[in-house]
């Protein structure tokens, strides 16, 4: 399969009325998968309504089938036809934070999306991208749109067209190319079919930002442990993760040096993901930096492209710093954890 590529400047689009975008809501509208930005990472879309259309995304990715995936729509009132109640919490993390990178899961309504979407849950997990492009695509296809980040399952989400077109070209009908994503990392996700409310991943709404909102919320305990089952079915994979193995890195920075020249004497490569501060004081044969210990929204901007990275480089082990836990901090770290496969490296307390 030929991979469309539609190079898509919003406001040249619009004054020539759409063209490229109407043309990539054709084939989502036929039936076909097509790549598009959100503001959090690049999605792969496909017509929730349909069953063909969406075991199309489960095919490229190569995903498993029991991962529900998420629906993304431009207006909140197509909400009616899709859910089966909003609750008045529910409409209140919409109107603070819609468009934007929460997802909500609602109960479902039945007959409308295909059960591929839901994996025969009985709840649907919708959101409304903060991104002109997507909104644009998603008005225009006239179709609620299942779509998971846009990469091979397992492997870091998307940040860039490149990255999708590295992934999933040949595979996919097109890719809609908006330049890069904003956020970075995925949407929260928070269920609402409960009280209160637990978020079951971390993600571009912090958790102090909903509970300033809603009041009460909670967090799924079993996202902190490796063996308990997670309530987001997704939660449970492996993911994220460059080729090498990754580690995280607690301790001071002296001992992190030492600890990466005691691999290099082993006779391993060792890669470094740092922040700015850390880079600037540590050696290691390649040093990917992500950000900045000052502004964690810019190393959540960075951290997928920082690991993805390593994959252009001969490294046999990756180090990567930890970083504070709090606002999007949180999502960095859960993020890192999968990566890591929840490995740590950690200095002895003396
Ligand atoms: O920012 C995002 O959310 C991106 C962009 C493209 O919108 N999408 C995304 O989708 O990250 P995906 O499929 O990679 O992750 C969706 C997560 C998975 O962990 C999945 O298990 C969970 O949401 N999820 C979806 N529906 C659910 C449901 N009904 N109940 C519990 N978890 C659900
Ligand atoms: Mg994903």
């Amino acid at each position: 399969m030929e991979t469309i590529h539609w190079s898509v400047d919003i406001n040249v689009e619009k004054q020539k009325g759409y063209p490229q975008i109407s043309e990539a809501a054709d084939c989502l509208r036929n039936g076909h998968v097509v790549a598009f930005p959100t503001e959090t990472v690049y999605g792969l879309g496909a017509d929730a309504t349909s069953d063909q259309a969406v075991q199309g995304i489960f095919d490229a990715k190569g995903r498993p089938s029991d991962n529900p995936l998420i629906v993304h729509i431009s207006d909140t009132d197509e909400l009616s036809g899709l859910v089966a109640e909003v609750s008045s919490t529910a409409s209140k993390l919409m109107e603070t934070f819609w468009p934007g990178p929460l997802t909500i899961i609602f109960n479902k309504k039945s007959g409308v999306f295909s059960d591929l979407v839901t994996a025969g849950l009985e709840t649907i997990g919708i959101r409304m991208p903060d991104h002109p492009v997507a909104l644009e695509l998603i008005r225009r296809s006239g179709k609620p749109l299942a779509a998971p980040s846009a990469n091979t399952s397992g492997k870091p989400s998307p940040t860039a067209a490149a990255h999708v077109a590295g992934d999933l070209s040949g595979r996919i009908a097109g890719i809609v190319d908006g330049g890069e994503t904003g956020v970075g990392l995925e949407s929260t996700v928070i269920d609402c079919t409960v009280t209160p409310p637990m978020i079951l991943r971390p993600g571009g709404v912090s958790a102090e930002d909903i509970a300033a909102c809603i009041g009460e919320v909670t967090t799924d305990p079993s996202l902190k442990k490796e063996q308990s089952a997670p309530r987001s079915p997704g939660m449970k994979y492996t993911h994220y993760a460059p080729t090498a193995p990754l580690y995280l890195l607690e301790g001071e920075t002296e001992w992190i040096q030492k600890t990466v020249h005691r691999l290099q004497q082993e006779g391993k490569k060792v890669g470094l993901l740092a922040s700015r501060e850390l880079a600037a004081e540590v050696n290691a044969d390649v040093i990917s930096v992500c950000g900045s210990r000052n502004n964690p929204a810019a190393t959540a901007r960075s951290l997928y492209h920082a690991i993805r990275s390593f994959n252009e480089t001969d490294v046999d082990i990756i180090l990567a710093e930890s970083f504070d836990e709090n606002g999007i901090g949180t999502a960095i770290m859960n993020r890192l954890e999968k990566a890591a496969g929840h490995k740590w490296i950690r200095q002895r307390s003396s």
